[in-house]
């Protein structure tokens, strides 16, 4: 005789540092009540409540899934897949930062050092290619800090644009360009050190010209083989075409505050599309309003959580001891997404 099927149930909860918005709490927290719940029940769960979870993500921005059977990284990836979200592959991104995979979808979040704050972004807004869905899958929280910052983004264009309407009207009209060194070389020490090489996977100086030509990138050679790069004019607000929500869709305010190495000077990173200089007061006050709105996913480990990458940013407190935490990307867009 087989056993019968477990079924799961979860339901919202709170969670200490939750914030509201419009009466919808952020993040979500959907804590599951079914202590024998297991992975093929867990996947089942979001079969059949695939719906009424993407309804929540839209209205909320972030979900965090916790007292879920979640034990590896391949547990995480086949929950990942359960969403059915066209996936998203770390070596076909175009971002700057250097990773790890794990599986063919789960890669480690950003592996810049512990004492770094990862400042608030929407995941790749500062290329042709981003995925408008994240996951993340805490294996192992940090002993101190390391909960993972979200900030949501049309609530800050809306209140940043009260105070500097001609700002918001600006990125509207021309859009952004953003310029990076590449190394040769990966560069785990930083942040943004991820090559030329890897970020447009090729081997030499030839095929990278090719490829920055198809996504209409500038670009200059410098020493060391380092690459120079600026982006064609990308999108700096977001509307929805469903509902007309606007977001504060770039990378303002990570590339503003957190594009600094040995290569890279924050002050160089970001212009509007046609090339003119930013209102720097504007990005100032856009980084301050950010922290203000940003609540915490404060990892315990078997924690998952779900981004509306259009409409959340996200970025790491800084922490001590060892975190484990991967991210999974999924539904790529923009005008890169069909080369
Ligand atoms: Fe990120």
């Amino acid at each position: 005789m087989s056993t019968p099927a477990k079924t799961v149930m979860a339901e919202p909860a709170t969670l200490p540092r939750q914030a509201s918005f419009d009466g919808m709490e952020f993040p979500l927290l959907l804590q599951c009540r079914s202590p024998d719940a297991d992975l093929p029940a867990t996947l089942s769960w979001v079969a059949v409540n695939l719906g009424k979870i993407k309804e929540q993500l839209a209205r909320h921005a972030c979900i965090l899934f916790r007292g879920f059977p979640f034990r590896t990284v391949e547990d995480f990836d086949a929950f990942v897949v359960a969403f059915g979200f066209e996936p998203f592959t770390y070596e076909r991104s175009l971002s700057n930062a250097v990773r790890l995979s794990r599986t063919r979808r789960v890669f480690t979040a950003n592996e810049s050092p512990p004492a770094f704050q990862i400042p608030l972004h929407h995941e790749m807004a500062q290329t042709p290619l981003y995925p408008a869905r994240i996951f993340f899958y805490c294996e192992k929280p940090a002993a101190h800090g390391g909960a993972t910052a979200v900030c949501r983004s049309d609530i800050l264009l809306s209140r940043l644009e009260h105070r500097h309407p001609r700002f918001v009207a600006d990125c509207r009209a021309k859009g952004l360009r953003y310029t990076n060194i590449m190394p040769a070389e990966n560069d785990p020490a930083s942040g943004m050190g991820r090559s030329w090489r890897s970020t447009f996977g090729v081997t030499s100086p030839d095929a990278a010209e090719e490829k920055l030509r198809q996504l209409g990138y500038m670009w200059e050679w410098l020493e060391n083989q380092s690459l120079r790069t600026t982006t064609p004019v990308l999108q700096a607000v977001w509307r929805d075409p469903g509902t007309g929500r606007e977001s504060f869709f770039n990378q303002l305010i990570a590339a503003s505050t957190g594009w600094r190495d040995r290569r890279n000077d924050p002050a160089k990173a970001v212009t509007f599309g046609d090339g003119s200089p930013l209102d720097v007061n504007a990005v100032h006050d856009a980084a301050a309003l950010a922290e203000e709105l940003t609540a915490d996913l404060p990892w315990q480990a078997g924690d998952a959580a779900l981004l509306d990458n259009m409409v959340a940013m996200h970025g790491r407190r800084p922490f001590e001891g060892q975190r484990r935490v991967f991210a999974a990307l999924g539904d790529p867009r923009g005008p890169a997404a069909v080369c």
